[in-house]
């Protein structure tokens, strides 16, 4: 099994980075293959439903999606939803990338009033493409990181590392059961 895990906030100094490569070394350092997608590395046009498909910049951003069977959506919370490079991310790559994945969501919010806003995103990936939606995610606010940045939480640190393992528990689990959606 192949697994992606997708950085989504446009910042510098981002909080949801940090436990996004929280996740990517318990992947790694439980043996799985797993690969990397940060967005402000790879900044995507913004989808017009047309012209924008055929950027040079979405090809190597698909083909890793494309690739993988789990994926960890890790974003900011903008606005009571995940921020729009997040949703342009799926409106940019969409079905033969996101059909039958299962897929985890971290967010980092500023506060803690917004707990349900990846349920947007997540409730459109399983309408539209039948991902797998694990169904417990990691929610944080900034209560959770020191002064210079890092995760200081032992608690939010515990469920990443349980969002990893049902990551590989619910991919390698459904795998049978995905292949038909997976076409
Ligand atoms: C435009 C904007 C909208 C935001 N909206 C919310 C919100 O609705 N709820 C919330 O809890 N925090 C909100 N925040 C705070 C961010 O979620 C917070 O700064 C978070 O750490 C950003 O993620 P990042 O550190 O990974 O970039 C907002 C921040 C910005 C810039």
């Amino acid at each position: 099994m192949r697994y992606l895990i997708v950085s989504c906030s446009l910042r510098e100094n981002s909080r949801s980075r940090v436990m996004a490569k929280l996740t990517r070394d318990d992947l790694e350092e439980s043996g799985a293959e797993v690969d990397w997608l940060d967005l402000i590395e790879h900044p995507l046009p913004f989808c017009d439903g047309g012209a924008a498909y055929g950027d040079s910049r979405v090809g190597p951003v698909a083909e890793k999606l494309r690739r993988a069977d789990g994926i960890i959506i890790a974003a900011p919370i903008y606005n009571y939803d995940v921020n729009a490079a997040a949703k342009n991310l799926v409106e940019m790559t969409g079905r033969d990338c996101w059909s039958g994945k299962v897929v985890g969501f971290i967010a980092a919010a500023g506060g803690s009033a917004s707990y349900m806003s990846v349920l947007s995103l997540a409730n459109s990936l399983m309408v539209d493409f039948r991902c797998v939606i694990i169904p417990r995610f990691v929610y944080t606010d900034g209560a959770s990181f020191a002064a210079d940045g890092q995760l200081e939480d032992a608690g939010i640190r515990e469920r990443i590392r349980r969002l990893g393992g049902d990551l590989i528990g619910f991919t390698e689990g459904l795998s049978e059961a995905l292949k038909a959606e997976r076409g």
